[in-house]
């Protein structure tokens, strides 16, 4: 504990991020793991990467949680309230409430923001490519509803976020299909993604354009994600970038490590620059590998009482893997972003098992730190990543 302490005296943390750090002290986070020199997350980062989470706007207004996300992060995804059925859940009826509070909270404190999404499969409204006998629309009109959507979700955040995960999962699972065939596919065709990203760049420039998906670090799914971003790019169309999502299980951590380096380099050659996304370790057992959230089972909650001591080491030496996976890459990674905060707060605690007790990220429910947190400091005070 005293080299946590001696470190909170030397950094220049806010008066309530030493109360709230030294309130949170446990005894892992010292614990034969050597002395840190920096306290927090941006600042082991530094200026080399983007070190994010995603935050859903209410989580802001505890200021325990606020604080801690203020100190610890660099930048912040919107867990929910970017999506496209909350930003326009009515036709040509937006909503940014409460997408800007997370805006203003970023402002504030320095952060830079990334929207996620604009379109998906998933949390969209109906309307936008399929008319009410739920059939797809015609294609012009499909087309236009995107449009309309970009336009005004890109529109509003101009200059606000510095990128967007412009389509989201639209890649197959199956091995012997290229696409997913969603509604917005089965409307416009197969050119829908170029589309959206040709929408996406007129709306904002200066944004940053992604493809987001999950599992792109399976061999047979990275080969179409590189696809994809080779026929983006053969149109012209300025992809910056590729979302590893990161929806990881523990239990596969050895076989992970390889095909997520693998799959960096690939993107890297490929002209694109990686982000590890929507990054949690599930210490819990489950079938479904990826985060396809439709999906769904029963299975064991085994750790309801307390993470036992060895999973939340093996769990910290995964997280330590991952992030000198990230460092190993340089510039290539710009991004490395935590579904979520502390345990409580992970959507594995309802996925794809309804109410489990979870413990994926790097803080216990009562914000103390987890051995993962100093594992993931450590590492990242050892250098690497780039913006
Ligand atoms: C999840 C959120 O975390 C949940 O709160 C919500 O109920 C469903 O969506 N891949 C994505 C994210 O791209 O948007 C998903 O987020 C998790 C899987």
């Amino acid at each position: 504990m005293a080299c946590l302490r001696r470190s909170i005296c030397r950094s220049a943390l806010s008066a309530t991020a030493v109360a709230v750090a030294v309130a949170a002290m446990g005894s892992s986070v010292c614990r034969g793991q050597g002395t840190s020199v920096t306290q927090t997350l941006r600042q082991a980062a530094d200026d080399r990467l983007l070190i994010g989470a995603a935050v859903m706007s209410e989580q802001l207004e505890k200021p325990k949680l606020a604080a801690l996300i203020a100190d610890q992060f660099n930048c912040l995804t919107g867990e929910n309230e970017f999506k496209p059925l909350p930003t326009e859940p009515e036709r040509g009826q937006f909503d940014f409430g409460p997408a800007d509070k997370i805006i203003a909270f970023a402002q504030q404190h320095n952060m830079k923001v990334v929207g996620h999404n604009l379109c998906w499969h998933q949390q969209s409204p109906k309307w936008m490519f399929a008319g009410e006998d739920g059939k797809p629309l015609p294609r012009e009109q499909a087309l236009a509803n995107l449009k309309e959507h970009i336009d005004g979700v890109v529109g509003h955040f101009r200059g606000k976020v510095i990128g967007w995960d412009v389509v989201n999962e639209a890649i197959s699972d199956s091995p012997d299909q290229y696409l997913r065939n969603t509604p917005a596919r089965k409307a416009i065709g197969d050119d829908y993604i170029a589309r959206a990203f040709e929408f996406a760049h007129a709306a904002d420039p200066d944004a940053q354009l992604y493809y987001n998906d999950y599992n792109d670090e399976q061999p047979g799914k990275r080969e179409s994600v590189l696809r994809l971003v080779r026929e983006l790019k053969a149109q012209n169309i300025p992809i910056y970038g590729v979302g590893i999502q990161g929806h990881w299980i523990l239990k596969y951590a050895a076989d992970t490590i390889p095909k997520l380096d693998q799959t960096i380099t690939a993107l890297n050659d490929a002209g694109v620059k990686a982000m590890i996304s929507e990054l949690d370790i599930d210490v819990l057992p489950r079938n479904t590998s990826g985060a396809n959230i439709s999906a769904s089972e029963h299975g064991a909650n085994p750790y309801v009482q307390g993470l036992p001591h060895d999973v939340a080491m093996a769990q910290a030496d995964f997280y330590r893997k991952i992030f000198e996976v990230v460092n190993k890459h340089g510039d290539g990674v710009t991004r490395v972003t935590f579904w979520g905060t502390h345990d409580g707060t992970s959507w594995l605690n309802d996925w794809p098992v309804r109410g489990r007790t979870d413990y994926p990220l790097l803080w216990t429910r009562d914000l103390q730190p987890k051995p993962a947190f100093t594992a993931v400091l450590q590492t990242l005070e050892a250098g690497g990543g780039g913006k």
